[in-house]
């Protein structure tokens, strides 16, 4: 297989993986800039000594162009480029969204991508606007999956696809396009169509079409976001099991003058310090690079290192298991990311199914911390606590001998056994001061038990503080206030 991918840490649906291409492996989550040989405020030999491994250019500027056609057909894309990671090459679809068509066909763009040695080639797509209705979306849809069999049925199965997940903003066409693209045999997948969602920061769409999307495709494909652009929805993306961006943003905001943070940029006359510890930040006053001749690549290089230094601290917080912790603090920088965020909580019971045993921590941050994952799959497993025929639920002290069992209780996850006391998630669950949504979502976790345990006798035992809280969700339970 010319493309493999390889999981190797995972929290959520995020993986830290290996993305092997040909000879040639890289690290994941990635970013790949995107380089316009024609327009280089950034050499992609730079960006190899900042660390990065792959990068992505148009295959289409390359066989329009008078300068560079013929230069990269004869010595390879790697020498013009001067770059020896990983190249992959996007098609004319791009263009086709932007001017409604192109000179160059499926076959034609793939056998060009091949001739100048890309390593990742990109069938012709076609980006279905998400303002496109179902009847355009679909037929749009059948136009890219016949594509994508004619690449196959001409390159073969070992070929470097790329298999771009279409279907606009209709959640059941991302479906089917997913579960096709993989039973063609695609293991590198970007998902398309996405920019104009996030160019209007419509996250909740996104968040609802990349779900459906990875919900079919094989879950050891290599996912891409294709167009995903600023660092501040990465954490995001990456929650969801997107392992690659490309980005043109921090060359298309060093242009405008714009200066990016993780959580959301600046214009840079607006800026009267730089935090950041970048060599360009370090080594320029606010107002030195905002008047410096090279603003705009001193901007880009900035920009650049803003947005590969978020794709470390997510690499991180996925081997640490605090990706949510990421994703909470990132998505409070905007009220649509907080949407999205919240979107996706809505999916915690799917994602539950795949999310890891066992993490660093679980830091308490506010009401949308009792819909996590942790949450969901620590209550899915609790029936499977043994129980004795009467049962102590103690918010406090120890253990009753008047009863067969006693239970502790942690919000927001509920009733735990002693045994549990130190294991994740109880253990390393950092809350502060009980709040009444913590505790609601806890005695869900008691509703849970009693349902499946109808033989037993449950007594809670809490200061009366949280009577009524318990009542509501338990009913008529027994309740004492025996705690101190
Ligand atoms: N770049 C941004 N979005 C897309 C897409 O949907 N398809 C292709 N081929 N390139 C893109
Ligand atoms: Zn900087």
């Amino acid at each position: 297989m010319a493309i493999a991918f390889e999981s190797l840490y995972s929290d959520i649906a995020g993986r830290n993986g290996k993305l092997t291409v040909g000879k040639k492996t890289i690290k994941t989550p990635a970013l790949l800039p995107v380089i316009n040989p024609h327009l280089q405020l950034v050499s992609p030999k730079e960006m190899r000594q900042m660390g990065v491994e792959a990068i992505i250019t148009n295959a289409y500027i390359f066989s329009q162009s008078k300068q560079f056609r013929d230069r990269a057909l004869s010595e390879g894309l790697h020498k013009v480029l001067d770059f020896d990671g990983v190249i992959m090459t996007d098609s004319g679809s791009f263009q086709l969204s932007v001017y409604g068509q192109v000179s160059i066909t499926n076959t034609e763009t793939l056998a060009f991508q091949r001739d100048i040695k890309s390593d990742i080639w990109v069938p012709l797509d076609i980006p279905t606007s998400p303002a496109s209705d179902r009847e355009t979306t679909e037929r749009e849809l059948g136009t890219t999956m016949e594509r994508l069999r004619e690449a196959k049925a001409v390159f073969g199965p070992d070929a470097p696809l790329a298999g771009p997940v279409q279907g606009g903003i209709f959640t059941d066409l991302r479906e089917r396009a997913g579960h096709d693209v993989s039973a063609l045999g695609f293991s590198f997948c970007p998902i398309g169509a996405v920019v104009p969602l996030m160019e209007n920061y419509r996250y909740r769409d996104l968040v609802s079409v990349v779900m459906a999307a990875k919900r079919t495709l094989s879950p050891s494909a290599c996912i891409h976001l294709f167009g995903a652009g600023h660092p501040s929805m990465f954490a995001l993306a990456t929650a969801m099991g997107c392992d690659l961006f490309d980005s043109a943003a921090y060359a298309l905001y060093a242009k405008d003058g714009r200066y990016m943070t993780t959580h959301g940029s600046y214009r840079i006359g607006e800026l009267i310090d730089l935090p950041c510890s970048c060599a360009v930040c370090r080594s320029h006053t606010a107002e030195e690079l905002r008047d410096a001749k090279d603003r705009e690549r001193l901007l880009a290089l900035h920009n650049l290192h803003v947005t590969l230094a978020e794709i470390a601290r997510i690499r991180q917080a996925i081997f640490d298991g605090t990706l949510w912790e990421l994703v909470d603090e990132r998505c409070r920088a905007h009220p649509q990311l907080l949407a999205g965020y919240r979107a996706l909580l809505a999916h915690a019971p799917e994602l539950a199914l795949h999310d890891r045993v066992s993490k660093r921590r679980f830091f308490y941050r506010g009401d949308e911390s009792c819909k996590r994952t942790e949450v969901v799959r620590y209550q899915q497993h609790l029936p499977q606590v043994s129980l004795g025929k009467t049962v102590l639920i103690a918010f406090e002290g120890g253990e009753r001998d008047e009863f067969e069992t006693t239970l502790f209780f942690k919000p927001p996850f509920g009733p735990y056994p002693k045994e549990l006391k130190e294991t994740f998630p109880i253990g390393p669950c950092e809350i502060p001061e009980w709040d009444d949504t913590m505790v609601r979502c806890g005695c869900e976790g008691i509703r849970i038990l009693m349902e499946r345990h109808p033989e037993s006798r449950f007594t809670v035992s809490c200061p009366e503080r949280w009577n009524s809280i318990v009542r509501e969700i338990l009913g008529d339970i027994e309740v004492r206030n025996d705690t101190v």
